[in-house]
């Protein structure tokens, strides 16, 4: 079924994880889609390979960070599919230091990424998709949002600061016809996740283990899992869900606190 055929959506963060796999499956759906981010090389190889098999897909090399780039990935989907249907606001990093440690850069590391950027991405998708009567905004936060997590003080902070600017963007521009939501992941098997195993005193392949014996589902999550829920909540069928945010973390946050 191809259900988003026509949509013209944007993906920050579009080239590799969570965020390649919302590139591919939205594609793989019909959309036309400009995937962005910092990855030059990756970016151009995934576009070259999505177009090759006939499907619609650009790249634009941009940093979510910088006005003018997000303003020109935005005008890049605009000029080329003629509007601006949904945006994937996904780039993110993540940075692990207890607050006694921190440095001042790395806090702007990850706020300037995780909030300012998504809040640049809005202020410049919003007033099209006002125009257009019509729109769909969806966020990447995390579980971190909601649990603490050891040494991700900063990161947690950044993921909970953009559940709420998620939500007053909901009443500040819901009633012009935009919708706004997010995906919480838990734990997703992708670069990131994989960067923040250097330093364990185990391999990669243990940590995971150990993490997907306490999931409830018993298995960490795929990139593909998160990408399902956005092809969804960006699609009109879910034109009634706003404000919300869907947790994908096969029942981590069920769990007991023992
Ligand atoms: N992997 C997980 O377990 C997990 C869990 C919860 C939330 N998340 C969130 O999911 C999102 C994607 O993470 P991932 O695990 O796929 O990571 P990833 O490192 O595989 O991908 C991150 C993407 O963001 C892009 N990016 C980074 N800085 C950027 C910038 N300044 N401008 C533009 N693009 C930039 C990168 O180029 C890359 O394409 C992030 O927001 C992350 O916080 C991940």
């Amino acid at each position: 079924m191809r259900s988003l055929q026509g949509k013209a959506v944007l993906v920050t963060g579009g080239t590799s994880g969570i965020g390649e796999a919302c590139t591919e499956h939205l594609a793989r759906l019909g959309a036309d889609v400009v995937a962005m981010s910092i990855q030059p090389s990756a970016g151009k190889d995934l576009a070259l390979r999505l177009t090759a098999e006939g499907l619609s897909c650009l790249f634009h090399h941009g940093d979510v960070r910088a006005e003018p780039d997000v303003e020109a990935g935005i005008d890049l989907v605009v000029d080329h599919f003629g509007r601006l249907d949904a945006v994937v606001s996904n780039a993110g990093v993540m940075r692990t230091q207890k607050i006694t440690e921190l440095a001042v850069d790395d806090f702007h590391a990850v706020i300037d990424v995780n909030l300012l950027g998504p809040a640049l991405v809005a202020k410049h998708a919003i007033p099209i998709m006002e125009r257009q009567g019509k729109g769909v905004i969806c966020f990447t936060t995390s579980v971190a949002a909601e649990i603490g997590f050891p040494g991700h003080g900063i990161y947690c902070a950044s993921k909970a600061g953009l559940v709420a600017l998620m939500r007053c963007l909901t009443t500040d521009h819901s009633p012009q016809g935009i919708r706004f939501v997010a995906v919480s992941p838990g734990t997703i098997d992708t670069p990131m996740l994989a960067a923040s195993c250097a330093g364990w005193d185990k391999p990669k392949e243990e940590i995971y283990a150990d993490v997907a014996r306490k999931i409830p589902v018993r298995r960490m999550g795929k990139p593909i899992d998160v990408a399902k829920a956005v092809a969804f909540l960006i699609n009109d069928d879910a034109g009634f869900i706003n404000g919300s945010v869907i947790h994908l973390e096969g029942g981590t946050l069920a769990l007991p606190p023992w």
